[in-house]
């Protein structure tokens, strides 16, 4: 990712008006794990609608995202419901995320290979990070996300780094997208 980064998704959030007409499967994923309150933030959550799946849970959501257009959807979505989110507009190539810490982060269709070990090192002592990103496979039959937007195959436990990884599987998903989901947890 580079500088353009803003500009190209806030264009592409703009053109998708209310962003994504729906959330990942990050809410199915990482339900088992989740508190029934708590702090979680979303990295590179803009646009989606997962942000307003977990208010709905009552978690204090903060989405993080170099795109203020897809904060903006994301917000409004929200309010809708009479739900308040937090946002924080970050370029994470060039600043770093909030330290929370947080009782859970999520990161769905988004890889940024340097940022994943301090993602866990923000989560409080027995807390979860959850992960939704397409691998190399998915090429097979999709033309896009391309190639650098991809995981090798079983890159993404070596990436979490030393840290209990409570679930880790690859495969065709129900989206039609072959897709590492991977729940880890900071040891206590
Ligand atoms: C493919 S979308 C994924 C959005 C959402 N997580 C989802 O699954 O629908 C990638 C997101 O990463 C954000 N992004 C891209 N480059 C970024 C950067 N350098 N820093 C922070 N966010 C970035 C974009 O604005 C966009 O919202």
């Amino acid at each position: 990712m580079g500088a353009g980064d803003r500009d190209r998704w806030n264009n592409k959030w703009a053109e998708a008006r209310g962003g994504t007409g729906h959330g990942s499967a990050l809410v199915d994923l990482v339900e088992p794990w989740l508190p029934t309150s708590g702090r979680l933030l979303d990295v590179a959550g803009g646009g989606s609608h997962d942000s307003l799946l977990f208010a709905r849970k009552g978690l204090a959501v903060t989405v993080a995202d170099v795109s203020d257009v897809g904060l903006i959807q994301a917000r409004q979505r929200c309010l809708a419901e009479d739900l308040m989110i937090s946002t924080v507009e970050v370029d994470l190539d060039t600043e770093e995320l909030p330290s929370g810490p947080w009782d859970v982060i999520t990161v769905a269709n988004y890889l940024q290979r340097d940022l994943f070990a301090g993602l866990v090192e923000r989560l409080v002592p027995g807390g979860v990070l959850a992960v939704i990103i397409a691998t190399e496979t998915n090429l097979e039959r999709h033309e896009r996300p391309g190639a650098p937007f991809l995981l090798e195959p079983n890159e993404l436990p070596l990436l979490i780094g030393d840290h209990d990884v409570l679930e880790h599987s690859e495969d065709w998903r129900p989206n039609g997208r072959h897709e590492a989901h991977l729940i880890a947890r900071r040891s206590a």
